[in-house]
């Protein structure tokens, strides 16, 4: 079914993800190309909030394929969940006359989509952005390919280090509840350990190996999700010397995985993820994700609210590296 969209309206929401640039540009072009106006909320939804908003055309979105961030900026935007204010965003929705919306962002920012689309019954497509890759429906977020390069970088750089002075290191990688980016960032790195909430490891367990290996290795790497709680590692290493006198010193990369210039696959990905939401909405579609399964651009229903979250489930992967790091 063919829909008539006349006037399109752009959010990033949530934490920013390498790569969304190159979606708000791939959005604006793809709908210009079909005749929609287009504009962007400044700020997340707190820019519906604040009726801040921006007119975008092609040369507005020109050379931004290759930023970090958003141009559009971002937030979390909490006061999102109160009925109030939310009436307010969407009085101005109707009184702007958008007929439909693409929200990028993750988790947080679809279930505020869902909200839209109940409340307002205005046709939504989500475009799945977080460095965490963790979204129930798509097997791929765009600016986790960047986030898993920057981070591998500076294990390189630790690397270095680490081989000078036969030192031990902890590094700690966002992800949120999820241990994808570890587990990629830890086979890449050529960790000892990837330790990721998906499947816990006691500490003597840890220890154990530890002892193991250290009998004839100088320095060695192990890889932490932040597993919901930054800076718990500077914990773990405390645990490791009082069990085994071995030192570990501790380093977050934080948010520097957030920033810096999407790589090939993210710039990619986005551009064709931001030319299927509008093709969606064209089609009559709402309430969907793009996806990316089986190396396929296609849709998903929006995850539901509880249950949202996607899960990392391959443990072979971690056999195998222990395997590669044991020996
Ligand atoms: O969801 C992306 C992410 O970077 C997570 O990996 C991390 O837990 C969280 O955002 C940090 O959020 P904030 O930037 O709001 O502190």
């Amino acid at each position: 079914m063919n829909k008539t969209i006349k006037k399109c309206l752009i959010i990033s929401s949530g934490g920013d993800a390498p790569g969304m640039n190159a979606a708000i540009r791939s959005v604006v072009r793809t709908a210009i190309s079909y005749g929609i106006s287009i504009d962007g909320s400044i700020g997340g939804f707190q820019g519906l909030i604040e009726n801040q908003i921006v007119s975008l055309n092609a040369r507005s979105v020109g050379n931004i394929i290759q930023t970090g961030g958003t141009i559009l900026k971002t937030a979390r935007c909490q006061a999102f969940y109160d009925q109030k204010k939310r009436q307010k965003a969407m009085n101005f929705i109707r009184k702007q006359g958008y007929d439909a919306v693409v929200i990028l962002g993750g988790n947080g920012s679809f279930i505020g989509a869902r909200k839209l689309v109940e409340e307002s019954n205005i046709a939504t497509i989500g475009i799945p952005c977080t460095i965490d890759n963790d979204i129930v429906g798509t097997e791929y977020t765009i600016g986790f390919d960047t986030a898993c390069n920057t981070a591998l970088k500076a294990i390189d750089h630790i690397r270095d280090t680490a081989f000078s002075h036969d030192r031990n290191f902890i590094i700690e990688v966002m992800g949120r509840s999820s241990g994808f980016l570890a587990v990629e960032v830890g086979i890449g790195g050529g960790a000892e350990f990837i330790l990721i909430p998906e499947f816990p490891i006691s500490v003597s367990a840890l220890t154990e190996r530890i002892r193991h290996q250290n009998c004839d290795k100088a320095a060695s790497i192990i890889v932490a999700a932040e597993g919901d709680q930054p800076g718990h590692c500077f914990q773990l290493a405390d645990k490791i010397k009082e069990k085994t006198g071995i030192e570990y010193k501790v380093c977050i990369l934080g948010h520097t995985q957030r920033g810096g210039s999407p790589s090939a696959r993210d710039r990619s990905v986005a551009s064709l993820m931001g030319s299927k939401s509008i093709e969606a909405l064209i089609y009559g579609e709402t309430e969907k994700i793009v996806a990316l399964n089986r190396n396929t651009i296609t849709l998903n229903p929006f995850p539901s609210e509880s249950n949202a979250t996607r899960f990392f489930s391959n443990k072979k992967l971690l056999e195998i590296n222990h395997t590669l790091c044991d020996a």
